[in-house]
């Protein structure tokens, strides 16, 4: 008998068609109906907030060399990689990120919590010439970054096109943009505006020249705030699944 339906189903390409197009719905509608009933795909924590005028700069130049080609910021939920990198990533560490830098290459390790990780001239030596510090390493040397003036001319309009995705950027931050870009590598200078604008922002001259702030400078402020934004003593994983 179910062999006879079948054959029924299968010699008729109309009745094929329909009855395809009905388990495919199905399929379709478990998918996504539970994508509506939840609340939010974005955990509630505390700290993450919209970049530093330097950071996002350095983050563009991150962008600019392509350093997501080998790099990957996505420490999944496995085992290997949370005891070699730490907690995994949450989605809400890079609800600010447009476009994200997930990556989908790892020629050279995650760099999702690289932040605190090293000191600034390590950085600077790596950036230069990562054979300085890495005999073995395969990466390549960035040496203009660290003889080229930032170019912050923009950084407020980048500031507005991110607002416009839906990160909250106040006219103050943007009024301040090159302020507080300035404020941010002379820990000498006026810093309560950033300090409080950019809660955890990294405060000091990142290239060892206080002469000029240089690309290199936003690279490393960049990458010394990665991952350094959640507190997850104060996160509990559990009543997020709830
Ligand atoms: C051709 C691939 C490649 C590119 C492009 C590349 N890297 Fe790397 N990177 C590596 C490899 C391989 C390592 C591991 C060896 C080392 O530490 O140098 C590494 C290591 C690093 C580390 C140290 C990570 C750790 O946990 O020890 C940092 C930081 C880093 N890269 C930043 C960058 C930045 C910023 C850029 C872009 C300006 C960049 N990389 C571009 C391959 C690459």
């Amino acid at each position: 008998m179910s062999r006879f339906s079948h054959e029924v189903i299968e010699k008729n390409s109309i009745l094929l068609l329909l009855l395809s197009l009905i388990a495919v719905s199905i399929g379709g509608i478990v998918e996504i109906i539970p994508t509506f009933l939840i609340k939010t795909t974005i955990e509630d924590v505390k700290g993450v907030r919209p970049y530093s005028p330097l950071e996002l700069a350095g983050r563009n130049i991150y962008m600019r060399e392509g350093c997501y080609l080998c790099h990957s910021q996505m420490i999944r939920s496995l085992r290997s990689e949370v005891e070699r990198y730490g907690h995994y990533s949450l989605a809400a560490e890079s609800m600010y990120d447009h476009p994200f830098q997930w990556g989908s290459k790892r020629n050279g390790p995650d760099l999702a919590r690289i932040g605190g990780k090293y000191s600034d001239e390590w950085h600077r030596l790596h950036m230069t010439n990562p054979r300085q510090v890495v005999p073995e390493s395969v990466m390549p040397g960035y040496p203009s970054l660290a003889k080229t003036p930032l170019d912050y001319t923009h950084i407020a309009d980048d500031m507005k096109a991110l607002r416009v995705t839906g990160v909250p950027y106040t006219d103050e931050d943007i009024a301040d943009a090159k302020a507080d870009l300035e404020a941010q590598v002379n820990p000498d200078g006026d810093t309560t505006g950033i300090a409080q604008r950019y809660p955890k922002a990294v405060i000091r001259n990142f290239d060892g020249d206080p002469k000029t702030i240089t690309e290199l400078d936003a690279l490393v402020a960049y990458l010394q705030m990665l991952g350094t934004l959640v507190d997850f003593n104060a996160y509990d994983s559990a009543k997020f699944a709830q």
